[in-house]
């Protein structure tokens, strides 16, 4: 709106400069004045030329001709045509006196001024006259001729247009000389009308008529010559005439070559007709009548008349010239302004438009600076929350931990009370009792399993079993608290699914816990299960008070708790069911009305896919389908004996220990000794422990070599044979005395023994030892690359792997599909294969070779963080940031130096 507003104003002011350069010459409206000629002959054209020039010389005139050809009629109608157009001014010369008059006087009437030329009207209504005064004219030219002819002789006379002024004007001037010679007779008359032809017709009427005379007064020179070349241009006779011309066939030439003996300057002067028109039309003084001197021409002075007339024909031609190259230049100067108009025009919108966009730049700057602070503080605020959020999440779980111990000891000593002999009160109190520590045991549980979700360590154990017995048995731990509310399964008999039986479980209890806790006595509690396309759909459905419609978005968030926070609980546990729900590549969400109650809803896929298999660590074997889950705790809570595990079975961070003996005494020895170190798994025979070995991928195995199903040695050749499990370190426990057990321990591939019996400390410092090494080595095959591992395969294979990732560090995209693909592996088999090289995923891998790059970098280059951060293939410098800090310990400034 702005820039509209300022380009509008912008062009206004362009508009304005522009009008402003245009007027400096104001296109006036031109006066024009209007020429109304009796006759069109060479006197006519001299001095409709003088007219024209003069006009051009005060500029801005315009000069429009109409000529009568002698017909009144004709010269009416056409002062008539200039009045109806508007003219300024009128330059009359009527064609006859008397018809010509209410034509004049109708243009006077209409405010038109009126000059009348050379020729007069019957009325005073005309604005101004200018001629020369014919019957002086007459009367000079009559002496003259009395004096050629000796005050004795005959003279014919030919008149001009009957009618006209000059020609009774003229006659009347001449018979006023004639009357004083008395022996001078006017032998002949003949009435022309100023033509050429009237003269000749005047020449054929005297001969005829037999007409004799020593002289001829024709009132002009056209008719005097015309009569004289019909007479022969006879010797005897002198010929007179009017109007003294230049030019060839003008009366100046007929004077000097002799055909006149005299004619009389009959003055055009068109510059003082258009001075005296501009004096009118300027409102400045000016004479009504105004006579024009002149002269009589005889053979004496004619060439002087001659050389003036030439003079001024030269010096008119000179200012027509000049005139001209006037107006080429004026049209040139025109050109140039409107060049330099469009320039100037030009510029200011390009001004206008360069401001606009410097404005536009700034106003993009300081948003984008704002945005910037925004963001930061967003971020700020966001890593304070994650902070607050991980904190207390660090509390919560060590707590857990804490609890974890005395639960157990409450637990078990309690479930042995409650085995031996008791009256009714007081199983009633130690059941409530039990209750209340299987809660507390599901609670600790819940957020060390959270915790586990949230920092990427849980893995699924997938198992396939059926999901309605589970859902049932699930529901009996609630049989209890539900005495009160209707509390029922809806669904099908039988729903099989591929799922970590622990984890569906830990879900329902959570959703059932809610449900409970916000449903009062006689509300409904319903479970719902059904089958939509490859999902299985379960729900708990309930009566309760529900959740405000502002809070249902944010029921999953971790730590959230409904109602007024008053209500008991970690606010992990919706958390936790979303986690679950999506971890299965499935998902959660709820519905819910105040006072009506809520549906909870859990979609979890019936099987998984290639690529969520990869998400698991591994799938349960064909042999394990059974319903059982691979991990061995039993699903229901409080049973004493494997609480431990229950608690958190993958919750130890420790390394793992595969035990492999078929004594039990010996399993549950080695438990004992390496359980407060070593997270420790045990299996029966080879078998048993290839399998083991192959889904857990242990830190070490400890094995013994006589075991029924498959004996300790053939065990360690397998493992060392499969890609996955070859860099496991093996220490095989042999008899004493068998020497060639040993050998052979060996030579399948085992990089300790230890013979039966064995010390403690013997045992305890091999194991350390194995393991400290293996980290050494992974450490180093991450540093440099080395290839670890017992064959030129894995190195040739890790070295590839290495090598692809050096080379696409910077696509930010890189995805294990496309590094597996390029190896020519699936991308579980490569998931599985560098674990088992690196102890790292292939992502985590990437993402280490991506921060030693970054490191380098940091150290060697001048590149700012955020260069570095996109050059190692982090979509954000601050997740790199992130990244960093949690491998270095510092941020990757700490690193410039
Ligand atoms: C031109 C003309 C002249 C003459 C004058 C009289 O049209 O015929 O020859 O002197 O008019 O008005």
């Amino acid at each position: 709106m702005n820039r509209l507003r300022f380009l509008l104003r912008n062009g206004a002011i362009a508009v304005a400069v522009l009008s402003l350069l245009s007027n400096c010459a104001p296109a006036q409206e031109p006066i024009v004045i209007g020429v109304s000629q009796c006759s069109e002959d060479i006197w006519r054209a001299k001095l409709n030329r003088e007219l024209q020039v003069a006009a051009r010389y005060y500029g801005g005139v315009d000069v429009l001709f109409a000529s009568a050809d002698d017909d009144s009629q004709k010269q009416i109608s056409q002062i008539d045509q200039f009045v109806a157009s508007g003219v300024d001014l009128l330059i009359i010369s009527p064609n006859q006196t008397q018809a010509i008059t209410p034509a004049v006087e109708r243009a006077y009437d209409a405010g038109i001024p009126v000059i009348l030329f050379d020729r007069k009207i019957n009325s005073e209504k005309y604005t101004a006259f200018m001629g020369a005064d014919n019957v002086e004219i007459g009367r000079v030219l009559g002496e003259y001729i009395a004096k050629q002819l000796g005050g004795k002789g005959k003279v014919a006379e030919i008149f001009g247009l009957a009618g006209s002024s000059p020609a009774a004007d003229r006659h009347a001037g001449f018979m006023r000389a004639m009357s004083a010679y008395p022996d001078i007779k006017i032998t002949g008359s003949y009435y022309g009308d100023w033509t050429e032809e009237s003269g000749r017709a005047a020449g054929e009427y005297f001969k005829k008529n037999h007409i004799h005379f020593d002289a001829v007064f024709a009132q002009n020179d056209r008719m005097a010559v015309g009569a004289r070349e019909t007479l022969g241009n006879p010797a005897n006779v002198q010929f007179f005439g009017i109007d003294a011309l230049s030019g060839a066939d003008g009366g100046l030439q007929a004077v000097l070559e002799h055909k006149l003996v005299a004619s009389y300057l009959y003055p055009t002067r068109g510059d003082l007709v258009i001075d005296l028109a501009m004096s009118i039309l300027n409102g400045k003084p000016y004479a009504r009548e105004n006579r024009m001197e002149s002269a009589l021409v005889d053979a004496y002075n004619a060439r002087m008349f001659l050389m003036q007339e030439d003079e001024i024909a030269g010096q008119q031609e000179r200012f027509e010239r000049l005139n001209s190259n006037l107006e080429a230049s004026l049209v040139q100067l025109n050109q140039q302004k409107t060049i330099l108009l469009l320039i100037i025009g030009f510029v200011m919108l390009l001004m206008a438009a360069i401001y606009i966009v410097w404005k536009a730049a700034l106003n993009t700057r300081r948003l984008n600076a704002e945005l910037a602070n925004r963001n930061l503080e967003l971020q700020t605020l966001s890593r304070q929350m994650e902070k607050n959020l991980a904190g207390k999440l660090e509390f919560f779980t060590s707590v857990s931990h804490d609890f974890r111990t005395p639960l157990t000891l409450i637990s078990g000593p309690l479930e042995r009370v409650m085995e031996g002999p008791m009256n009714r009160e007081q199983k009633h109190y130690l059941g409530i009792i039990q209750r209340n520590v299987d809660i507390l045991i599901h609670l600790v549980r819940n957020i060390l399993d959270f915790r586990k979700i949230e920092s990427g360590n849980m893995r699924l154990k997938l198992s396939h079993f059926d999901l309605v017995p589970a859902i049932r048995e699930w529901m009996d731990c609630f049989q209890d608290i539900a005495a009160d509310r209707e509390f029922l399964y809806f669904g099908p008999e039988t729903l099989e699914i591929d799922a970590d039986r622990h984890l569906v479980e830990r879900a329902l209890f959570n959703l059932l816990s809610n449900a409970f806790k916000f449903t009062p006595s006689g509300g409904r509690i319903h479970v719902l299960l059904s089958q939509e396309g490859g999902e299985a759909v379960l729900q708990v459905r309930d009566s309760g008070i529900g959740i405000p419609e502002d809070k249902v978005p944010f029921v999953f968030d971790q730590f959230y708790q409904a109602g007024d926070g008053t209500s008991s609980g970690t606010g992990v546990g919706l958390a936790l069911v979303k986690s679950i729900a999506e971890l299965h590549g499935g998902k959660a969400s709820v519905s819910s009305r105040p006072a009506e109650g809520s549906l909870f809803s859990i979609r979890l896929p019936l099987q998984h896919a290639e690529n969520k298999v990869a998400a698991a660590d591994y799938v349960i074997p064909e042999e394990d389908k059974g319903g059982r889950p691979v991990e061995s705790y039993s699903g229901s809570v409080g049973r004493t004996e494997e609480l431990i595990e229950m608690v958190a079975p993958e919750d130890d961070d420790r390394p793992t220990v595969l035990v492999v003996d078929d004594n039990d005494d010996i399993r549950t020895y080695l438990r004992g000794l390496l359980g407060s170190s070593f997270r420790v798994l045990t299996a029966v025979n080879g078998a048993d422990a290839l399998q083991k070995a192959t889904r857990e991928q242990p830190d070490l195995i400890i094995s013994d070599v006589i075991m029924p199903v498959m004996d300790g040695v053939e065990f360690c050749r397998q493992l060392k044979e499969q890609i996955v499990t070859s860099h496991i370190p093996v220490i095989l426990l042999t008899a004493k005395s068998l020497e060639e057990q040993r050998a052979e321990g060996y030579e399948s591939g085992a990089d300790a023994y230890i013979s039966k019996p064995f010390s403690e400390k013997v045992l305890l410092s091999r194991v350390n030892n194995l393991i400290r090494s293996r980290t050494q080595l992974r450490e180093f095959y991450l540093e440099t690359g080395a290839a670890m591992g017992n064959s030129e395969r894995e190195k040739d294979f890790f070295a590839r792997f290495r090598e692809y990732v050096q080379n696409n560090l910077a696509d930010s995209e890189l995805s294990v599909e496309q590094i597996a693909g390029e190896l020519g592996l699936g991308r579980v088999q490569l998931f599985r294969k560098i674990k088992a090289l690196t102890g790292y995923s292939p992502l985590e891998v990437v993402r280490i070779m991506r921060l030693k790059a970054a490191e380098r970098l940091l150290k060697t280059t001048d590149k700012t963080v955020s260069e570095i951060a996109y050059q190692v293939g982090f979509g954000t410098p601050s997740y790199f940031s992130k990244c960093y800090r949690e491998m270095y310990g510092k941020q990757p400034t700490e690193d410039r130096q």
